[in-house]
């Protein structure tokens, strides 16, 4: 397996794709630690479980697995976290930050309009989640020789038109996650750190399933405009997650990849 003897920090991972990409590397060979708000989140949207918890699902794949929980908007908490898998795991190979989500009101959400608490707190969660983190697990990634990290992103980061125009603080926020990813590329390639995003389209999680009536998102129409004529599924994000994370994708670094069956064709 690809990811043997890697060890795996995932964000975000109790639920929906964390927990998707959590369990692929997992398959692939990766002991992973998993980090969250709420460990037993996936059951606020009825999301099942194989096992008991997340890190028992990666255990029963045969890897080692362990939960850690905490708001990763605080840097302490980020820290923390890296410290606890190197105590468990004693090495850091990969970072995936998939913490984040468009939780801001969507009718308050075009630019003309949109609040600076809901920009800031955005900001706080789509951006400043992965940068504790990508800071915190530095060193760790330097020593591991054939450090990744992947960020996850979204489409609403690389094109404003994306749901006529109303996601404009989640969109800045996984924008500047964009960039961060390509300003840590150049300073952490020399190191052999290699650091990519994905912009996943809309992604039929657990979440999204429960609140898309609510929020008009998977409509018809909308997957009338999606070239493969589907929404994702979770795995969708996580085989890409593992092949970025993999010796496979050796020479691909500062890149952001579209995962969203066609849906952005413009160039990242
Ligand atoms: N589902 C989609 O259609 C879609 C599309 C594009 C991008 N994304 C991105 O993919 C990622 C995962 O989305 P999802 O749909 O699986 O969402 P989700 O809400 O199901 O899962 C996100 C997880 O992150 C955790 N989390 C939230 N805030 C946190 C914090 N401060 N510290 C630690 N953990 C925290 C939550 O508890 C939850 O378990 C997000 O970054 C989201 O923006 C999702």
């Amino acid at each position: 397996m690809d990811l043997n003897s890697r060890v795996a920090i995932v964000t975000g991972a109790a639920r929906g794709i964390g927990r998707a990409v959590a369990l692929a590397l997992a398959r692939r060979g990766a002991d992973v630690v998993i980090s969250d708000l709420d460990l037993d989140g996936a059951r606020h949207y009825g999301e099942q479980l194989s096992a008991a918890s997340v890190p028992d699902e990666i255990r029963a794949l045969g890897r080692r697995g362990l939960g850690v929980q905490g708001d990763l908007c605080d840097a302490a908490a980020a820290r923390d976290l890296v410290a606890r898998t190197l105590e468990a795991f004693g090495r850091v190979d990969i970072l995936v930050n998939n913490a984040g989500g468009a939780l801001t009101p969507v009718e308050r959400s075009l630019a003309s309009v949109v609040p600076e608490e809901d920009l800031q707190a955005m900001w706080q969660l789509n951006l400043m989640t992965a940068v504790h983190c990508s800071q915190a697990a530095m060193p760790a990634l330097r020593d591991s020789g054939r450090g990744s990290i992947v960020n996850i992103a979204s489409r609403a980061g690389l094109d404003p038109a994306q749901r006529q125009g109303r996601l404009t603080a989640y969109g800045l926020a996984k924008g500047a996650l964009v960039q961060y990813t390509r300003f840590l590329a150049h300073e952490a390639g020399p190191a052999g750190v290699r650091v990519n995003a994905i912009a996943p389209g809309a992604i039929a999680t657990a979440r999204l399933q429960a609140t898309a009536a609510a929020r008009n998102i998977g409509t018809a129409g909308d997957v009338a405009n999606i070239p493969l004529r589907r929404l994702g599924t979770a795995e969708d994000i996580a085989n890409v997650v593992a092949f970025l994370a993999s010796d496979d994708a050796a020479y691909v670094t500062g890149q952001c990849l579209s995962v969203c069956g066609g849906t952005v064709l413009t160039p990242n």
